[in-house]
């Protein structure tokens, strides 16, 4: 069989995505019980991190030492892939060493080739295109503080990037209506929007994608690689700010939701995330548990 990866949320079926999510709710719950559940003692996860990272890093870290096993940083100012290795080359050697690698970098492209030559699964921990580990997270709080997210409506209220389009992808896999909100020039990909159609919605004004919405979520104007571009997109966003104001069109019982890190005063208002409607430290809490059981499912997967 080949070997399992998690580039994207597509990579697992709509029931292996729910078994996931569950599995992570239930690996939750014995972990705060005090149980120790550490089936993968000696297995090592292989951590390469192109770009920065607060919860990822610890998150993986923190999981895979609860799980029994062992995790090595791997930077490229301190490995030969910041001297120019060819990451195929990297994939070849890394995977014979190690049981698992979680990567995150620039283009989508280099996971995939990552990936292509890689004998043990390769874990997506960001690209500029997809953020799937995030909405693992995403989906766990939302089932936890509401139930299935089936049917339900999420609006997605910002930039069009690396999590809208994982938002996209978890709107066909799970089954809810996504609304999407963009300043013009800064739409999600264009090709997913329309083979999602039936699951997304492109609403222009932020208050008509938010009404009625179960959640609304939102992230940084500028994500990292593009610092350069802060002031344009300040220019561009002003509208799509995440307030108390908006949050009104929404459900009466609406979340909301946020990647982290945050800007105060840009994306979201200075209140949103200790508001009543927010949940956005149990959303972070949960990159480790819903992490837990991917690298459960797919060291199982890999044996
Ligand atoms: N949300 C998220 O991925 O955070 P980090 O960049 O801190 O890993
Ligand atoms: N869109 C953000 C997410 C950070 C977790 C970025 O790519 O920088």
């Amino acid at each position: 069989m080949p070997v399992r990866h998690f580039l994207t949320l597509k990579d697992l079926s709509p029931t292996e995505l729910n078994s996931l999510i569950s599995r992570a709710i239930e690996m939750k719950k014995a972990h705060k019980s005090g149980a120790v559940q550490a089936p993968f003692k000696h297995k090592t996860l292989g951590m390469i991190f192109e770009k920065s990272s607060t919860r990822t890093r610890v998150s993986f870290e923190a999981g895979m030492t609860q799980l029994g096993g062992s995790s090595i940083f791997l930077s490229p100012r301190d490995t030969q892939l910041g001297r120019g290795e060819p990451i195929e080359d990297s994939a070849r050697v890394l995977s014979r060493m190690v049981d698992i690698i979680m990567i995150r970098t620039f283009a989508h492209q280099t996971l995939e080739r990552f990936a292509q030559y890689s004998d043990v699964p390769v874990i997506n921990a960001l690209t500029d295109d997809f953020h799937p580990c995030q909405l693992l997270a995403d989906i766990q709080t939302f089932t936890e503080h509401r139930g299935s997210i089936q049917g339900k409506t999420v609006a997605w209220i910002g930039d069009g990037n690396n999590m809208c389009n994982s938002y996209i992808n978890a709107a066909s896999c799970l089954d809810f209506q996504l609304n999407i909100s963009s300043p013009a020039g800064y739409e999600p990909n264009a090709e997913l929007l329309q083979n999602n159609k039936s699951n997304v919605a492109f609403i222009s004004k932020p208050e008509d994608a938010v009404k009625g919405a179960d959640l609304v979520a939102t992230d940084v104007w500028a994500s990292m690689g593009q610092e350069d571009e802060q002031t344009r997109r300040r220019a561009a966003f002003g509208a799509y700010q995440v307030n108390n104001k908006l949050m009104q069109h929404a459900a009466n019982n609406a979340l909301f939701m946020h990647c982290l890190p945050a800007h105060r005063g840009e994306e979201i208002s200075e209140e949103m995330l200790d508001s009543n409607y927010s949940v956005v430290w149990d959303e972070a809490e949960n990159r480790l548990h819903s992490q837990k059981a991917l690298l459960e499912f797919l060291l199982n997967n890999a044996n």
